[in-house]
């Protein structure tokens, strides 16, 4: 069977209402305000729009290197990727049907896995 490919009006809704609940989370909330500062949301949320498109569509509109981006960003911690699974499992539960919510769920647990290796179990890290 064809995997149902994701609209671009899907992929636009989850990072909107994600990124407005990580905003409001008491921990998640204060990183991204200090790293995104007060202007850059825009840039953020567009560019995160190109990563899940590139994730669930193969759009390849994303080019970065996520790792890199995140070794930047102060405070984030290992046991943090816990809250932020969570808030995006929520979401995904609330906007889309439950096998297509377990798709985009497995890219991100996977994704975070990955950004976890490199971030904290890196030789020297
Ligand atoms: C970028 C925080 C987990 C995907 C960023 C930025 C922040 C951030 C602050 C902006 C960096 C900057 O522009 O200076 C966090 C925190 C996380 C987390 C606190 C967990 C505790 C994740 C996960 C994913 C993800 C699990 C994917 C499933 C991305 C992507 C970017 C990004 C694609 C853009 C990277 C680029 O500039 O090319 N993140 N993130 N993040 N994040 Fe995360």
């Amino acid at each position: 069977a064809d995997a149902a490919p994701f609209t671009d009006e899907e992929i636009d809704r989850l990072v909107e209402t994600f990124y407005a609940r990580i905003r409001q989370h008491h921990r998640l909330g204060p990183i991204f305000e200090a790293a995104i500062g007060p202007d850059g949301w825009p840039e953020h949320l567009a560019k995160l729009k190109d990563f899940w498109s590139s994730v669930l569509n193969t759009s390849g509109r994303y080019k970065g290197q996520p790792v890199a981006a995140h070794q930047g960003v102060e405070g984030v911690t290992e046991g943090l990727f816990t809250p932020w699974l969570g808030l995006f499992h929520m979401t995904c539960a609330e906007l889309f049907d439950a096998p297509r919510a377990a798709i985009i769920g497995q890219k991100a647990e996977r994704i975070a896995a990955t950004l976890k290796l490199g971030l904290f179990h890196r030789p020297g890290a």
